[in-house]
């Protein structure tokens, strides 16, 4: 496979990259080469090809001037000169795109053999991948990085710019043959909110981050870069990495860092933003992000413990985190949104704890690596407070240090790697599926968290049954979005469902052809008496209770955190009152989820099986937990695994109830073969009545 990435913007090339440098060489650059690298490094894949455009500005490296720059035996950097030798950025980068995109069909023209498939970085790119796409036939995937739909609601006002971005995003969308996003905000809420997105061309890939490597010169280094500024330079560091633009907020941390005392006179704020001569160079919105930060840092009388240094390497940003890191400090991303925020990842990996913005993609990562707070970038103060917090509380702040380091360990690129390549085949061979014809003679419906997933051998045997019994559908009935459900099949090698029931039985989704398709029956059958807003308005002020995530806040469903029970009977009790319907899920002693009156696992059991036509005596489902109940209550072939949660113990008491001994998909699959034999030995049984009475 020879797969082509494909990025216009920023100086794009082989380490050292300086970060920075322009307002475009941005985080994107370290996915590019890390993704390429890892792609070079796999057996299956021929050539790994990353193509730029070619500039000749000495000031921004020659290496740009280049046409050729081999990283690696299969890794290689083509810049294509479109005429103009001048680095570009933004309005004049969209008007030379015409001459980039014929100089590139051009070149592609001259090849013996084309590249199998293109990854589009940013829309610009993928509105030449899609001419390509026209001329060649070559199919391209798509990563936006940063996307503008946010942006507009970050700054409030609509540009024309801004406007055309989203258009061009949104064109992106429809063209590419998949969507490729970092993180569930981006994937669930971001992407999801463009007219043209649709859940089985989004996926979500967790990008890699290389082991730190915390070398002594690096960290003598971050020293000397940093000692210029500070009084005390052993006092904990608080860091932040950020490009000198408006929404990453650092002038509002700097605010923060002055407002609360235990911060100014004991630690120290080290801020790297971008690389500049001067405070007034570059575009307009560096120069005012510079100018600003510098009167904030005047205006409270920070000098001798603020340090911003004027220009910065790659060592020197690693020499920075391993410092911050010994010195008992924080990294922290106060951005208005973080689509994503590598630079979090990268903290984890030097054990650094963060304080990190609760809006965009920053947040499922604190939440997945478990190594930091979430604040409110729009509260100040409490960004202050925050960070003193994380900082004097040694318990705290070790268990978070090893908690990113843990965690961020299943964070690499041979991993994503593996899963383009797997996407890259799905999408060059698509998987025939023919198995719809087939009649159905039974449906197994089951919930995917700890009842299929946990043991990877059970997981096997479960999805061996349906490739020997083809006429037994497989449906999932997950808590999950659709987007994650897909992935966690996929990463467990479940057989491919026929259809989905997803978020706590709120919403269907049938398999077509290669397409998912949304069951509107089902809408129409929940939504009527469902009023978000007058639900979360009647349940703001109760004790304990906290909203999860925002991309987790569905059409028809509501999920909170709930310290105990007790708040099922109060948050009923409140609904009642005001003649809200609706049904209260409680799961694993801390999920609650708040759904229409006729949703839940089971209505949509019953809902999926008049779909496939199947009788309901016909129906296998097996479950673990809270929002397992109703189905398991309803069908007749109701299958507990092993290891299931407290909340369901006593659903074990019902005669339409089997409880394995086994665990997770062992579990369900003995569940399966015991019922499958009942209905034998009853079978049987009928046949003997039968003939006796006749
Ligand atoms: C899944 C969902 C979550 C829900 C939980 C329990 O984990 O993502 O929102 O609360 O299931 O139903
Ligand atoms: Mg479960």
């Amino acid at each position: 496979m020879h797969i082509l990435s494909l990025a216009l913007g920023g100086c794009l090339r082989g380490e050292p990259v300086r970060y920075g440098i322009t307002e475009d060489t941005g985080g994107h650059i370290g996915y590019i080469l890390g993704e390429m690298r890892a792609l070079s490094l796999r057996g299956d894949v021929r050539c790994a090809e990353i193509v730029t455009r070619r500039f000749d500005a000495p000031e921004l490296g020659t290496v740009h001037a280049r046409r050729e720059e081999w990283l690696a035996p299969k890794l290689v950097l083509r810049r294509i000169d479109s005429g103009n030798p001048d680095y570009l950025a933004k309005e004049a980068l969209g008007a030379d795109r015409e001459a980039f995109t014929a100089a590139l069909i051009e070149e592609l023209r001259s090849r013996e053999r084309l590249p199998d498939l293109i990854h589009a970085h940013f829309a610009d790119a993928a509105d030449v991948a899609a001419r390509i796409q026209r001329v060649f036939g070559i199919p391209f995937v798509y990563t936006a990085h940063s996307l503008a739909m946010d942006k507009l609601k970050a700054s409030g006002f609509r540009t024309q710019a801004l406007r055309q971005r989203i258009e061009e995003e949104d064109r992106a969308i429809a063209r590419a043959a998949a969507v490729v996003g970092s993180s569930r905000d981006e994937c669930e809420r971001q992407l999801a909110s463009y007219p043209s997105a649709s859940v089985d061309r989004i996926h979500r890939l967790t990008p890699g981050t290389a082991p730190a490597d915390p070398q002594p010169a690096k960290i003598a280094a971050a020293r000397a870069l940093i000692a210029p500024f500070l009084r005390d330079p052993q006092r904990p560091m608080v860091l932040a990495v950020a490009r000198a633009v408006h929404k990453k907020n650092l002038v509002g941390l700097v605010e923060a860092f002055a407002g609360e005392p235990g911060l100014r006179s004991q630690c120290n704020l080290v801020i790297v933003a971008g690389q500049r001569q001067s405070l007034n160079e570059g575009e307009a919105e560096q120069r005012e992000v510079m100018n600003a930060l510098a009167d904030a840092i005047d205006r409270h009388d920070l000098y001798g413990c603020v340090a911003y240094p004027k220009t910065h390497s790659r060592p020197e940003v690693e020499g920075l985190y391993a410092l911050a890191a010994q010195s008992r400090g924080v990294f922290a991303n106060p951005a208005q949104v973080e689509p994503y925020g590598l630079t979090l990842v990268e903290a984890a990996t030097f054990g650094l704890p963060v304080v990190a913005t609760k809006i965009g993609g920053a947040h499922d990562i604190v939440l997945e690596l478990g190594h930091g707070t979430l604040i409110d970038p729009e509260d100040t103060a409490g960004i202050g407070r925050a960070i003193r917090e994380l900082i004097a509380d040694r318990n705290a702040w070790n268990a978070k240090s090893a908690n990113g380091l843990r965690n961020v360990r299943s964070m690499t690129w041979e991993d994503y790697a593996a899963r383009f390549v797997e996407l890259a085949r799905s999408i060059l061979a698509p998987a025939r599926v023919t198995a719809n014809c087939i009649a159905r003679r039974a449906l197994v419906v089951s919930d995917l968290d700890n009842t299929l997933t946990g043991c990877p051998e059970g997981a096997r045997r479960f999805s061996d049954f349906f490739r020997r019994h083809p006429d037994h559908g497989f449906i999932v009935a997950t808590g999950r979005s659709i987007g994650e459900a897909r992935r966690l099949v996929r990463d467990w090698g479940l057989p491919e469902p026929l259809s989905w029931i997803t978020s706590v039985g709120t919403e269907i989704y049938h398999r077509a052809e290669n397409r998912l398709v949304p069951d509107e029956g089902f809408v129409r059958a929940i939504g009527d008496q469902w009023h978000p807003r007058a639900i979360a308005a009647a349940l703001e002020d109760i004790a304990g209770l906290t909203a999860q995530a925002g991309y987790e806040q569905r059409s028809f469903k509501r999920s909170y955190f709930a310290e105990d029970a007790a708040a099922v009977t109060e948050i009923e009790a409140r609904l009642e009152r005001r003649s809200l319907e609706a049904r209260v899920i409680y799961s694993h002693g801390n999920l609650l989820d708040i759904v229409p009156r006729e949703a839940g696992k089971g209505a949509a059991l019953a809902h999926v099986a008049r779909h496939h036509d199947v009788p309901l005596d016909r129906v296998f489902a097996a479950g673990d937990s809270g929002n397992d109940a109703d189905m398991l209550s309803l069908c007749q072939n109701a299958i507990l695994v092993g290891n299931h949660a407290p909340e369901v113990a006593a659903l074990a008491g019902l005669a339409n109830v089997y409880v394995s001994r086994r665990s997770h998909a062992a579990g369900a699959l003995e569940g399966i073969i015991a019922h499958r034999a009942r209905h034998r030995a009853d079978d049987r049984a009928e046949a003997r009545d039968r003939s006796e009475a006749a």
